[in-house]
């Protein structure tokens, strides 16, 4: 164990416990820039000529065809291969800085939860859904399972976010655009899925007289979100919950909000939870939702792309969220939805605000099809198109399908793959509590 060090902050950052690892991470962001915006576009315009070029005859590329297409190409497995190790190399690099610091790490969990600044409530009975086990974005240990995950998030996306958001910036953005109800009262939020809390950190920020909560079913994210609330003297209250079973009374949310959590969740979960949003909303409150672009149109690179991601980049449920009816289930609901580009991204995220009209509204309704409606999964025309196999040679589906997400750690059928220079790799799943 190394000796205690507080380096203190760099604005709202605390700093990395040395300098050797925050040189190292300062490397990594730039050469993640560099890999993200100059090797991936070169990569992404080589995969667009082969592809034009495979197709000059006339005809579709088929996901099978793509995929050895793109995984056979050495300038293209080489771009994707030195993703997954910069992803490697930031978090391992995170883990042992702070394993070596962990006298340190415990010393600030237990001074927050001593505080008397908002509240904590970790719930050691809570069972941990099999779909949240994986090792999300290959990060070691996941969310739930590893103590250090919410340092490793939080320096790992860090660079992720290729240094635009050391300073929060995009939740602090986001944050002050939410959607509000129409008769402006905004007395509580809950933010689902909170991480390592930055948006309900922004929310409290942003909306200072309101109630904050962030759920999480993480325990490490949840003591890492409050630590962080009390390093930034922003109460809140966290708490370890699913956000399908969150324990609110009936309409006691004005706003709820879930920032990039769906596609991280399997179908029954993404469907409960909008459900659960529905349950808590007061009439006339707003489930905000921060996605990426459920219908965007993919290239055969971007296909393959996402069929990478998933496969190497510890992406478990990707395929299920390009393919499920979410916007249906939202409707069914009852939510009246509208869809818009969030803000601070270039495109890539939609926000999906989905309101529940206000009590006249509700009680002029004659559908039984809202709230009480059968807690079973509705698939769209969409959906069962695609089971039919009409679609079949969609990568997302295809891709995904071929090697069963839910059976973690299993090769594609067949064992193909990308060829990305390092052995297969599979999702795992780890324990946690
Ligand atoms: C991609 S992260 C996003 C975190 C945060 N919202 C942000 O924008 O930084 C998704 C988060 O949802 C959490 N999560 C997944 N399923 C959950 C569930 N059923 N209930 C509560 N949290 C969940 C994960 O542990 C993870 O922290």
């Amino acid at each position: 164990m190394a000796m205690s060090v507080d380096r203190g902050v760099n604005g709202r950052l605390k700093r990395l416990p040395e300098l050797d690892l925050e040189s190292y991470h300062d490397f990594l962001t730039g050469f993640r820039a560099w890999l993200f915006r100059d090797l991936g576009g070169a990569t992404r315009a080589r995969a667009d000529a082969l592809a034009a070029r495979e197709t000059a005859g006339g005809g579709n590329l088929s996901f099978a065809r793509a995929r050895d297409l793109f995984g056979g190409d050495p300038m293209i497995a080489v771009s994707h291969r030195i993703w997954v190790s910069s992803q490697l190399m930031a978090h391992h690099s995170l883990l042992d800085g702070f394993r070596r610091h962990g006298d340190d790490v415990d010393a600030w969990f237990a001074a927050a939860e001593a505080s008397d600044c908002g509240s904590i409530a970790l719930d050691p009975n809570l069972v941990i859904p099999d779909y949240a086990r994986h090792e999300i974005h290959i990060q070691p240990g996941g969310y739930v399972g590893e103590p250090l995950a919410g340092h490793v998030y939080h320096y790992g996306t860090n660079s992720f976010y290729l240094g635009l958001n050391d300073q929060d910036q995009v939740y602090l953005e986001r944050a002050k655009v939410i959607a509000r109800p129409e008769d402006g009262r905004l007395d509580r939020i809950v933010d689902l899925g909170c991480g390592i809390g930055q948006y309900p950190i922004a929310l409290k920020e942003a909306f200072p007289d309101a109630e904050v909560w962030g759920i999480e079913v993480g325990a490490p994210l949840v003591r890492y979100t409050h630590a962080r609330a009390v390093q930034l003297g922003v109460p809140i209250h966290v708490a370890q919950r699913l956000a399908e079973r969150t324990g609110f009374d009936d309409a006691s949310f004005d706003v709820v909000t879930a920032h990039i959590l769906f596609h991280e969740v399997n179908d029954q979960a993404a469907h409960d939870i909008v459900r659960e949003a529905w349950r808590i909303l007061r009439p006339g409150g707003v489930f905000d939702i921060t996605e990426f672009d459920m219908d965007r149109s993919f290239t055969p690179y971007e296909e393959y792309a996402a069929w990478a991601d998933h496969f190497y980049n510890g992406e478990p449920w990707e395929g299920d969220f390009y393919n499920r009816p979410f916007l249906d289930w939202i409707r069914q609901a009852g939510f009246e939805l509208t869809i818009a580009d969030a803000p601070m991204t270039r495109g890539g995220l939609k926000k999906y605000i989905a309101r529940k009209p206000m009590q006249d509204r509700l009680d002029g309704r004659t559908s039984k099809g809202h709230c009480g409606a059968s807690r079973k999964l509705r698939l769209s025309r969409k959906r069962r198109a695609r089971q039919s196999g009409r679609h079949d040679d969609r990568i997302v589906r295809a891709g995904l399908d071929a090697q069963a997400p839910h059976a973690c750690g299993r090769k594609p059928a067949g064992g193909e793959g990308p060829r990305l220079g390092g052995g297969d790799r599979g999702v795992r799943a780890v324990g946690g509590g």
